[in-house]
């Protein structure tokens, strides 16, 4: 390993968070993946040769701690996190408030707002004794921006969180040099849209609120969008919320 080679952490390992550590890889980071499905692991690394896999459920308490030290053994620092994880919870009982159970309020919840929290916190040492580093969360537009068809308000609720952690951490830690932004995707291509892209209405709603192209996005559209946030191009640039969408924070 050179040096002066930049180290970055992706949570999740597939979807978007495959796609971003490609990208990073493919600009010469030495990349960490984190899943709690050792297959996404395994798929990743066959297209990353040199991928620390580490394979953790990140609701497990100790878990970012932990995949934070493997990176500072394997390659001795850590510049960039990107925080990926996260779910739907309708199969938990997230909904309308209404009728959303405690338990998909507390899944939500905990697997998408405190493993950002808690990975957070673990790279933020390592990276202010350095001085610098760049984290970038994952949000989503119905953070901000609802619609009355997705009515997962545990998820949106979390979502919203991340974008206010986001900004907070970005005015707290800016004069320790590390930078702070998310991502907010519309409606994108993965594994946890399955369902949503074979549902007619979905597709029909999405013609006229995701305008850009009427459809879906992709992966490699998000994974940019992280990459211009994780590295230097985008040295000025903290406590933003870069929509990621095909136009839906615009459209009528
Ligand atoms: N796909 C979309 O339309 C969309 C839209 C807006 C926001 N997002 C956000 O993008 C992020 C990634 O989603 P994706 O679309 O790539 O979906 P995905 O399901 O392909 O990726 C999520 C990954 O997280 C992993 N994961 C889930 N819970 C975990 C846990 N407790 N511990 C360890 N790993 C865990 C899964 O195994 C999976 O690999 C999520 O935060 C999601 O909320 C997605």
């Amino acid at each position: 390993m050179a040096p002066d080679r930049s180290i970055a952490l992706v949570t999740g390992a597939s979807g978007i968070a495959a796609a971003t550590a490609r990208y990073l890889s493919r600009q010469g980071l030495g990349v960490a993946a984190l899943d709690r499905a050792p297959d996404n692991l395994a798929a990743l690394g066959e297209t990353i040769p040199d991928l620390l896999a580490i394979q953790h459920d990140l609701t497990e308490p100790d878990a970012a701690a932990d995949a934070v030290a493997q990176v500072l053994a394997r390659f001795g620092r850590i510049d960039v996190l990107v925080n990926v994880v996260g779910i739907s919870g309708r199969r938990f009982g997230d909904g309308p408030v209404h009728s959303c159970t405690d338990e998909g309020w507390d899944t939500v919840m905990d697997t998408n707002l405190t493993t950002t929290f808690r990975m957070c916190r673990a790279a933020l040492e390592p990276m202010m004794a350095a001085g610098h580093g760049s984290i970038v969360n994952t949000a989503s537009v119905l953070g901000y921006a609802p619609a009355k068809l997705f009515a997962t308000h545990a998820y949106a609720a979390s979502k919203g969180a991340i974008i206010a952690l986001t900004r907070t951490m970005a005015a707290y830690y800016a004069d320790h040099g590390i930078r702070v932004n998310a991502v907010a995707p519309g409606l994108i291509e993965t594994p946890m849209s399955l369902r949503a892209q074979g549902d007619e209405p979905t597709k029909a709603y999405i013609k006229h609120r995701q305008p850009l192209t009427g459809t879906f996005g992709s992966a490699e559209d998000v994974a940019d969008a992280i990459g211009f946030l994780a590295l230097d191009q985008s040295r000025f640039v903290t406590g933003t919320v870069l929509e990621v969408a095909g136009g839906w924070g615009v459209a009528g």
